[in-house]
């Protein structure tokens, strides 16, 4: 039997890895967590129902784009089982009219070491999502005695998890920057809730974004549930829509980290990085002025790459000023056409979960 899970941080290298599918993809109808996602001029506001086939279809196409550069690269690549993401779903605390999708797999897979955790997540919509990669774990199961096989605690997502009402259609974007600084957000402390994409891992330490999906609970939860690591709360006072670090603060190797330049990672939160002489270089600017039609993320999916090795990155293709940084900082890039995938949940590094990465845990912080 052989180990095939085992990842510690977002650069070893990556010997294993799974990419998410678009198949049967949903616009979610509104609920208490989601609206308040949805940038106030975005036209998916008040709309919801299947995507449409053929944003489907060349979304799964870009998919294949970068499933294609993985295994030319020597990398195993596992999909997740598409569900009838329409079904409408409930357990005895809510109702949803229908799920969302497989994509992205990094917000729901969280890969620690030999064990991979499906996420606590706050929107009521992706409640079901984890069945969609529950015959990979069972797979992984069988075959690597190792592996931790482990789901966090379900949050009940009764009305008590949420601020009612916390936004309207009115509330301006100094108001949103208010509250990010302010560190109130949507979600109440009730029960831990987070998307896997608020962690980053870096061996011994986990840095995790407080935000719109991600709450102070979580990390009191974190922190008890993995007493040997290091759990850092994090925040970004310049983001109004503070969801998933991975457009926002980007490890390339040890010692490098890009920074969205928009969204400053508070001075006293910086100290633990300077004081390793960790370079925290700001991000190239995004090549696109909007992110395409119906995508919830913003332009800043630029940096949302994926670290093969410490040498070699993959960027989105069209993103010319992010791939020319990457190279002038010494990595090899590789480009790959994926925007088209944005829409279902985000660029390289979100359309990912790792599986296995070479190294061990390391303390890159002593
Ligand atoms: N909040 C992020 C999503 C990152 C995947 C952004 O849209 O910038």
């Amino acid at each position: 039997m052989a180990k095939i899970v085992s990842s510690w941080n977002d650069w070893d290298p990556l010997k294993r890895v799974i990419v998410g599918r678009c198949d049967n993809s949903m616009i979610p109808p509104e609920e208490p967590a989601t609206s308040e996602k949805v940038p106030v001029d975005s036209e998916m506001r008040g709309m919801w129902g299947l995507r449409p086939l053929a944003t489907v279809e060349r979304g799964n196409e870009c998919l294949e784009n970068l499933v294609k550069i993985l295994e030319d690269h020597g990398v195993v690549v596992d999909r997740p089982t598409p569900l009838q993401w329409n079904q409408a779903i409930g357990t005895p605390d809510f109702r949803n009219d229908s799920m969302m999708t497989c994509m992205p797999p990094r917000d729901i897979l969280l890969t620690i070491g030999n064990e991979i955790m499906a996420s606590a997540n706050s929107f009521r919509c992706r409640y079901f999502e984890y069945l969609a990669y529950w015959p990979l774990m069972k797979q992984y199961f069988d075959e690597d005695p190792e592996f931790k096989w482990t789901q966090a605690p379900r949050p009940r997502l009764t009305d008590a998890s949420y601020k009612h009402n916390y936004y309207d259609e009115k509330i301006s974007l100094e108001e949103r920057l208010v509250r990010t600084a302010n560190k109130d957000f949507v979600t109440t402390e009730v029960e831990p809730m987070w998307d896997a994409a608020d962690v980053m891992r870096m061996g011994k330490d986990l840095f995790i974004q407080h935000g719109l999906t991600t709450n102070r609970t979580a990390m009191e939860w974190f922190q008890r549930y993995y007493p040997e690591l290091r759990v850092h709360a994090v925040n970004f006072p310049g983001d109004p829509y503070p969801i998933h670090i991975d457009a926002t603060f980007v490890p390339l190797r040890p010692g490098l980290i890009i920074n969205n330049p928009q969204r400053h990672l508070p001075e006293e939160q910086r100290a633990i990085f300077e004081a390793n002489d960790w370079q925290i270089v700001d991000a190239a600017q995004p090549a696109h002025t909007e992110p395409p039609a119906l995508c919830y993320s913003s332009v800043w999916l630029s940096m949302n790459c994926l670290v093969l090795d410490p040498k070699t990155v993959i960027v989105e293709a069209s993103e010319v000023y992010q791939q020319e940084q990457m190279d002038k900082l010494g990595m090899n890039v590789l480009p790959c056409d994926l925007r088209d995938a944005y829409p279902f949940g985000g660029g390289l590094h979100c359309s990912t979960a790792d599986v296995y990465r070479e190294g061990t845990c390391e303390d890159y912080f002593p």
